[in-house]
């Protein structure tokens, strides 16, 4: 299969497999498509295929087609094997089952995450039906926060909005955080998808990231941007546990104002600057 939408997504893929962010079968990666995306290559689809469980229930998803990742399938391979390492599914009639009608010809099933990326795009479409992305990634300094920051998605977010100007114009809603659980099933899928209501970034704590969009490049971008200002957290943090200089709260907003985004006030709480450690004097 060779559509435009094919090579957008394989793009993301291996873009994300060079940025490191996708050791082994790290990550995984869904598309709820577009019906003129379905119709350009539905003589290709097997309808015929069984129904299997999702293991939770997407009713506003029903009847559509997503593009997804196989399960086990490693990222750096999809240019290599689209048909072996992606599936084309079906969501059933009432939200609860899917059948695989293209790809993984080799056998396997969609990522295991595929109940959090269901409840996700279900959650996103509620929001704007135009977002069709969910992305998640490995991202090591990302990862490596998750260590020395409290599950806290306010505390999260201030870090990373004070250490690169553009996060906050990017992603002025903020990160939301969900605590160390075993992945892979419905509760996770719960959490972050609750996250996704307001949100479009939410990072699992010792595990990765998800970030939405509508398209693939918003998503990666998204995924970048966190992760180049983790870096640089991470790059202070290294140096010192003092900041001698930051965004101070009216840097916020005035960004908020310079570039039309609202920025929750709840971000811009009051602190000595040089919070890591206590202010030098
Ligand atoms: P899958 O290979 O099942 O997609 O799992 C990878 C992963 O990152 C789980 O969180
Ligand atoms: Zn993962």
């Amino acid at each position: 299969m060779d559509t435009k939408l094919v090579r957008a997504f394989t793009k993301i893929c291996t873009d994300g497999y060079n940025q490191g962010w996708h050791e082994r079968n790290g990550g995984n990666l869904s598309y709820r498509m577009k019906d003129e995306e379905v119709e350009e290559i539905k003589d290709q689809l097997n309808e015929e295929a069984e129904w299997l469980e999702i293991g939770t229930s997407v009713p506003d998803l029903k009847n559509e087609y997503f593009m997804v990742t196989g399960s086990g399938k490693y990222m750096r391979n999809i240019q290599l094997d689209f048909e072996d390492n992606v599936a084309i599914i079906r969501v059933n009639e009432d939200g609860t089952k899917y059948k695989i009608v293209y790809g993984l010809i080799n056998g396997g099933r969609p990522t295991s995450e595929l109940p959090t990326h269901l409840m996700n795009l279900e959650v996103l479409k509620h929001r704007d039906p135009e977002m069709r992305v969910v992305y998640h990634a490995h991202p090591a300094n990302t990862i490596a926060l998750t260590f020395v920051l409290p599950v806290n998605g306010v505390v999260f977010t201030r870090e990373i909005f004070e250490i690169m100007t553009e996060c906050p114009v990017v992603f002025p809603q903020g990160i939301g955080v969900v605590e160390w659980m075993v992945p892979g099933g419905r509760e996770i899928g719960v959490k972050t998808a609750k996250i996704m209501e307001t949100q479009n970034v939410a990072v699992w704590y010792h595990h990765g990231m998800f970030a939405a969009g509508h398209d693939f490049d918003e998503a990666f971008g998204l995924m970048h941007t966190v992760e180049k200002a983790a870096e640089i957290l991470v790059k202070v943090r290294s140096m010192s546990n003092i900041k001698i200089n930051t965004i101070e709260p009216q840097g916020f907003r005035d960004i908020a104002e310079a570039f039309n985004v609202s920025i929750d006030e709840k971000y811009l709480f009051e602190r000595k600057t040089y919070e890591i450690g206590e202010k030098p004097e």
